[in-house]
């Protein structure tokens, strides 16, 4: 499976430890950045990870930032993506049995790298239910569609 990684500055750390597990894990791993510690604006990054999981660059995309919240708004401002930020393993279960998202968000001063990487473990071996929750997700589908115009 390909996953589209990126983070800020704040979510640096985070991001490249996630991405040793992917590869260790032998995931393909996109890497849109951030590349070093210096002060980069979260929405830039976001809209590339978005983009890339919108477009199936990449089946999935894993974002960070030093709380997770700024990177997921970004994202979730890209038509098509359903970012979750969690930091516990039933949400980040519940992500995608229910919610279908297709992209984790973590806050890299928020969770430990242990916990991060069993959140992540958890999220991408979880599979969409579908049935009544393809019906929630498709009226989430419908408001992109009510608001885009
Ligand atoms: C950067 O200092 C910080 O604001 C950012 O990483 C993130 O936490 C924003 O939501």
């Amino acid at each position: 499976m390909k996953i589209a990684l990126g983070s800020d500055h704040g979510g640096y750390d985070l991001k490249e430890i996630i991405k040793a597990y992917l590869e260790k894990n032998n995931y393909e791993v996109i890497d849109f950045g951030a590349f070093n510690k210096d002060s980069i604006d979260y929405p830039e990054i976001g809209e590339k990870v978005a983009l890339a999981v919108k477009d199936g660059e990449a089946e999935k995309g894993i974002i960070t930032c030093g709380t997770g919240l700024g990177i997921s708004i970004s994202a979730n401002k890209v038509p098509g993506i359903r970012a979750a930020l969690v930091s516990d393993t039933f949400s980040a279960k519940m992500s995608r049995a229910h919610n279908d998202a297709n992209i984790l968000a973590l806050g890299g001063r928020v969770v430990g790298p242990d916990l991060a990487l069993e959140l992540v473990q958890t999220w991408l071996n979880t599979e969409f239910e579908g049935g009544r929750h393809g019906i929630r997700v498709d009226k989430i589908k419908n408001l992109e569609t009510k608001y885009n115009k």
